[in-house]
């Protein structure tokens, strides 16, 4: 069974025993937040959505530790290799076969943080299950189609405000995507993105049909 766990801010593993651990926009030194220190994260793939320190963070050390893979846009996963990491260029629109499954990578609203790139989210098949990680955005239309097109089982979503979505925006992300489980992120790191999480699990199971589930960092769910 695959099982999700929460880091703290926008950082994520997903993984299943014995299989490949994907972990998502690693900040943890700084990160007030995180549950464990960076050198006691095992990974496989590292999934990097853009260049600002608080999604970039570890994903460097962590990927020289664990000879793990960095998934980004060829931006970030160029900087990557110019250090002599393992990385694997993708970007916006593109789909790419793993062991696990495959990534797409998805617009973001947002920021680079790297020169001539793009912040980007991810669709993740991972082992039968689709999750939709949407990195650091604001609502977008086409989000839709994501819906649509890629069915999510599980859709991740910002709810700080500020820098992404805030919550009233996110609830109207659930209702486009229609995935069944919905799990908030990137909030109560700072003062400046305070959010109430159960205030937007509220809002989101009160239209009706899906699932929120509000994670500690450290916590898992299993999918
Ligand atoms: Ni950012
Ligand atoms: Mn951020």
């Amino acid at each position: 069974m695959a099982v999700i766990t929460y880091w703290g801010h926008a950082c994520f593993r997903l993984d299943e025993p014995g299989k490949e651990k994907l972990v998502f926009d690693p900040y943890l030194t700084g990160n007030p937040q995180a549950p464990l220190k960076a050198e006691a994260v095992e990974a496989d793939y590292i999934l990097v959505s853009h260049g600002h320190g608080d999604h970039l963070g570890d994903a460097y050390a962590i990927a020289k530790k664990c000879e793990a893979t960095i998934i980004a846009t060829a931006e970030i996963a160029g900087e990557a290799q110019g250090k002599g990491l393992k990385a694997h260029a993708q970007h916006i629109g593109g789909k790419h076969g793993y062991p696990f499954g495959f990534v797409k990578l998805t617009p973001a609203l947002h920021g680079a943080g790297i020169p001539g790139g793009h912040a980007c989210g991810f669709v993740v098949r991972y082992y039968g299950r689709t999750i939709y990680f949407a990195g650091d955005t604001g609502l977008f239309g086409d989000m839709k189609l994501i819906g649509e097109l890629e069915k999510p089982d599980l859709a991740l979503l910002p709810i700080g405000d500020n820098f992404t979505m805030g919550i009233d925006d996110a609830v109207v992300a659930a209702s486009f995507l229609k995935a069944p489980l919905v799990i908030p992120y990137h909030y109560n790191t700072w003062p400046l993105i305070e959010a109430d999480p159960q205030e937007f699990k509220d809002k989101v199971e009160e239209k009706g049909g899906m699932r929120c589930v509000v994670l500690a960092p450290g916590e898992s769910f299993q999918l």
